[in-house]
């Protein structure tokens, strides 16, 4: 088995921990059970661009357990949990020096080489051929496809311009290598995709642009607007993983600080209440009008980030957006505030426009903090050098959340394999009813007893008892 990850010997501690979380993945391991005779992904070869954490080892070996032939990355390049990569390689009945599990290609602090390097090389199975499937968090094994099928397409050799952003550069290299050596590889794997699941936020915008302007090669299911994902992950996630973040990088009190989030959305209202929740002064911007209302009447001070930058203690980024907090905003900032993102991609924050103020030093503390110090001596902190922060500095959400998301993903798997031509081209949410059996594999767990419609209610507000409860307008 081709794999690579940072130090197998680590397989042992993250089976325990995979052990863990099995019992807090309710819903994922009830799809197990349902699917144990059927196989449903059987001849399905998913590849999955996705954090690899103990959580998503839950997630890989329930597609293996449901049939799959699975191969996998991180989709950042701190997220990897390494005794979560190691113990999903050799696998539940492998050893160390006979792994059985899953091909895994990811560890912490890749470089961007590498990182890309990774994602080809799940895109690519041992025989030649590519994967079937996709499931992807944030587009970019998607975009690795997209983009190798446009360019051999137009017969043209992908070349970066010299002013090119360095990670675009790096992505057109990893083509360009691919081409050479296996001419009509990308278009080959496009053809054979059936589809991809998409995880965030951030990959389904990418998804309906590429829809919209008509690149997109296969049909998508957005996972993330299943109710009980981006109402669940996105916030109740965040609210748990942005403490986590900040804590174990900086352990700096969050009691009576002034903290500024960027964004209201589903992972902003979860980062602005755990903020609250541990005492501190909660700020929000926002360019949303209806967000920008929200934040005011859930108690928040909403202001622009011009005005609040030289008082704030802690930014946390959530938008999703470009260019949030920039190199002069941090100038701006008071000596040693925090600056973290958790957004999908780094861009949130301009690190290298920080990067090039002049007189700007850098002064690594640990390993995904750094003190940056300017020109006058004081200096911000930036966590996991302006990457997801939850992710990059801790280790992400934890399982009850994700089992929600993962349920739903592997629900998406199932739909686009076996239902194939009920999916044309195109990007569709999972129906209602399936959203609501997520929720519902969730609640024994919590102790939770739902009331049941007599039929006479049902009919008065004119839903079945079994459900769907809402209309595909509810908006929860
Ligand atoms: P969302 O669309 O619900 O919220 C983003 C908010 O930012 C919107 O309300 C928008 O109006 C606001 N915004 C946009 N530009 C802005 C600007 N210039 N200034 C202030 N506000 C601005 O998106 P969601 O679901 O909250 O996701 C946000 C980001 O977090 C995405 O990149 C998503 O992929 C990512 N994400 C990260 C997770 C993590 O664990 N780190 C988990 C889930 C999502």
């Amino acid at each position: 088995m081709d794999f690579k990850v940072a130090d197998l010997s680590l397989a042992a501690f993250g089976r325990k921990e995979i052990h863990l979380a099995e019992h807090e993945m309710p819903g994922l391991m009830a799809v197990r059970r349902e699917y144990a005779g059927s196989k449903p992904l059987r001849g399905a070869r998913i590849m999955g661009s996705l954090h690899m954490t103990i959580q998503t080892a839950v997630l890989i070996e329930t597609l293996v357990e449901l049939g799959a032939d699975v191969r996998w990355v991180s989709c950042n390049i701190f997220s990897t949990q390494d005794h979560a990569a190691a113990a999903t390689v050799v696998g539940p009945d492998g050893t160390v020096d006979d792994p059985k599990g899953v091909p895994v290609f990811a560890w912490k602090g890749e470089t961007l080489e590498e990182y890309w390097w990774c994602t080809e090389q799940a895109l690519s199975w041992p025989d030649g051929a590519g994967p079937n499937m996709i499931l992807d968090d944030g587009g970019d094994a998607t975009l690795l496809v997209h983009k190798g099928a446009e360019y051999e397409k137009a017969g043209a050799v992908p070349t970066a311009d010299a002013d090119d952003p360095e990670e675009w550069k790096i992505i057109l290299d990893t083509l360009r290598r691919s081409i050479e050596t296996s001419p009509g590889k990308w278009t080959a794997t496009a053809e054979a995709i059936k589809g991809v699941t998409e995880e965030t936020t951030t990959g389904v915008h990418r998804l309906y642009e590429m829809h919209k302007n008509g690149t997109l090669l296969f049909p998508a299911i957005n996972v993330n607007d299943s109710v009980t994902k981006s109402k669940f992950d996105n916030k109740y996630g965040c609210r748990h993983s942005v403490i986590d973040g900040l804590n174990r990088a900086t352990d700096v009190l969050i009691g009576g600080k002034v903290a500024v989030v960027c964004g209201y959305g589903d992972v902003g209202k979860g980062c602005a209440e755990a903020l609250r929740g541990q005492g501190a002064r909660v700020v929000i911007t926002e360019i949303d009008p209806i967000c920008a209302l929200q934040a005011a009447m859930d108690g928040y001070q909403v202001t622009t980030l011009e005005e609040i930058v030289g008082q704030a203690d802690i930014f946390v980024s959530a938008t999703g957006n470009f260019n949030i907090i920039t190199a002069e905003h941090m100038a701006a900032m008071k000596h040693q505030a925090i600056v973290s993102n958790i957004g999908h991609f780094d861009n949130e924050i301009d690190m290298a426009g920080l990067a090039k103020l002049p007189g700007i030093k850098r002064n690594n503390i640990k390993p995904q903090v750094d003190e940056w110090i300017f020109a006058d001596g004081h200096s911000v902190l930036v966590l996991a050098e302006g990457r997801l922060m939850n992710l990059g500095c801790a280790t992400g959400h934890p399982s009850f959340v994700m089992s929600n998301s993962f349920t739903n993903q592997v629900i998406a798997q199932i739909e686009l394999f076996t239902k194939t031509d009920a999916y044309p081209l195109g990007v569709y949410t999972l129906p209602k009813h399936l959203d609501e059996k997520v929720a519902r594999l969730h609640l024994d767990a919590l102790g939770v007893k739902l009331t049941t419609l007599t039929k006479a209610q049902a009919e008065y507000i004119g839903v079945d008892v079994e459900g769907p409860y809402k209309s595909d307008h509810y908006r929860y």
